[in-house]
């Protein structure tokens, strides 16, 4: 293994002795009461931090802790943090209150908050102060750090707020515990180098470092054999992969090698920067057996001025040359994309260049966000655009996109798709809910059985969210 970019052997070694002390610990509690203690997970955020939390929770299980689905009668509550937007900081700060009540019930309760809202100082200030019941907190450069943090504050008490490492670097070998046994997040680079002008990520990830392709190849491979049937490669920017590691290969290498695996299984990977999507990239997607026609692609806005103050470094010519690239080479891909409403100076003709890029492109689905300052960030400090009219625009842009996504959808009613289930429907208990090749959510009736199994599905009605139909097969 490259020593550059990864985390030391007398590192790797140290936490495997935390880890093991925290293992005796818990048996000892297991052979007193008959009952391991237990451990409550939550994520806030992206995928990234998805992907994070299952390392969490290995290392969790790994220390002798069963997971809980609720934090109720946890011994242990890990609440892995984002900084995206100020709603996701509120949140993640309102639901550390929420577990004062379980502390002052249960005081050996330890409270753990990570990620990426507690690598800005600020923040960090606010749990010292203000949540004195938070027992340690490390940040996205630590997360390897975990078992030392809580075994030494179990061991002597005083709350802990683990610096941040000089530099961040990729932490090979830990435990996971997935979520899911047919879909799987598979991190292949971590950080960002973009400083996107209205972003917190590079200030809270770190520097772009991929991992080595030989890791992802073993971890993806070793998913299949599991039979995994939905696997996504993870990144802030996938197209930067393998830039920082010599004689790596670029992302669509990764891609090309992945595509060999033998199985039956689909392959996804988010995100993609529209500033380095290659054609070599699409032309091997197009090619492949396993990576699946979708793309999400975020745009961000339809304006070349509000592009050049968000410092993306394309501008709306190239990002219709990529999407008429990809339609030409796969007419069936299904294109996703991230809008953000209301960046600073935008004025009402640049929204409406937004709006007639979405009626260009005709994106399959938008995420969409009304822009949310970040301290530290150069847009926090330029000219804000007044709520009252983010709020407005925000409702025409969606208006607008749900006619879209209904109007794409309509071709798709009769046709035959493959759906990967995921069981009963969250808000249908009557039907089952489940994903299309192109990441589109399907529901028909079904049975227990076709969970995490890919069923044929006849599409007979769609809407702007989703399609309905029927199962034809197994
Ligand atoms: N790395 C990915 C996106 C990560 S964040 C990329 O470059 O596309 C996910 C989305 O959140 C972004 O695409 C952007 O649309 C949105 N976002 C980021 N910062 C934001 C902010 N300050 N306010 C509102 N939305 C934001
Ligand atoms: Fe943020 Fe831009 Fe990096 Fe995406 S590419 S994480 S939007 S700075
Ligand atoms: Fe949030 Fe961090 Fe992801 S800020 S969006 S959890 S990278």
């Amino acid at each position: 293994m490259k020593e550059r970019n990864c985390l030391s052997a007398e590192e790797v070694e140290a936490q495997k002795v935390s880890v093991a002390r925290m293992r005796d610990r818990n048996d000892r509690v297991y052979a007193e009461t008959g009952a391991r203690p237990q451990a409550f997970v939550l994520t806030l955020g992206c995928q990234q931090n998805e992907a994070d939390s299952e390392k969490i929770a290995g290392l969790c299980e790994a220390m002798g802790y069963t997971i809980t689905p609720t934090p109720d009668a946890a011994d242990l509550i890990m609440v892995n943090t984002c900084a995206i937007r100020e709603h996701a900081e509120q949140k993640a700060l309102s639901l550390v209150g929420q577990y004062k009540h379980l502390k002052a019930k249960k005081p050996s309760l330890m409270i753990g908050v990570c990620g990426c809202m507690v690598v800005q100082e600020h923040r960090r200030e606010e749990l010292k102060h203000r949540y004195p019941y938070v027992d340690f907190v490390f940040g996205t450069s630590s997360l390897h750090r975990f078992p030392q943090l809580l075994c030494e504050k179990l061991e002597k008490g005083k709350r802990l707020f683990c610096p941040e490492e000089s530099e961040y670097l990729v932490a090979e070998g830990l435990p996971i515990r997935r979520e899911s046994n047919y879909r799987a997040w598979v991190s292949v680079m971590y950080g960002c180098n973009n400083f996107c002008s209205y972003c917190i990520v590079p200030y809270v990830r770190g520097r772009e470092r991929s991992r080595e392709m030989g890791e992802i190849v073993k971890e993806v491979a070793q998913l299949v054999r599991e039979g995994y049937k939905d696997i996504t490669l993870l990144g802030q920017n996938v197209n930067s992969y393998g830039k920082d590691l010599e004689g790596n290969g670029d992302f669509a290498d990764l891609l090309y090698e992945l595509d060999k695996l033998e199985g039956d299984f689909w392959l996804r990977f988010m995100t993609s920067h529209p500033k380095d999507a290659s054609r070599k990239l699409i032309d091997v997607m197009a090619s492949s057996r396993h990576i699946a026609h979708q793309f999400h692609l975020p745009m961000q806005s339809g304006s070349d001025a509000v592009l050049r103050a968000m410092n993306r470094r394309y501008d709306t010519a190239k990002y219709l040359e990529i999407v008429d690239y990809m339609r030409e080479k796969m007419p069936d891909v299904t294109l996703t994309s991230d809008i953000i409403v209301g960046f600073p100076g935008e004025t009402e003709e640049d929204f409406s260049d937004t709006l007639a890029m979405l009626e260009r492109v005709k994106f399959d689905m938008l995420y969409s966000f009304i822009y949310s300052p970040r301290k530290g960030t150069p847009a926090a400090e330029m000219v804000q655009v007044e709520q009252k009219t983010k709020n407005e625009r925000f409702d025409r842009l969606l208006a607008l996109q749900n006619a879209i996504a209904t109007e794409k959808n309509q071709p798709l009613v009769g046709q035959t798709l493959r759906v990967l289930c995921d069981g009963v429907s969250k808000n249908n208990a009557a039907l089952y809910a489940g994903r299309t090749e192109g990441n589109k959510i399907a529901f028909f009736e079904g049975v227990p059985e076709d969970t995490g199994t890919f069923v044929e599905f006849v599409v007979e009605r769609a809407d702007a969210f989703a399609l309905y139909g029927k199962k034809v097969s197994r």
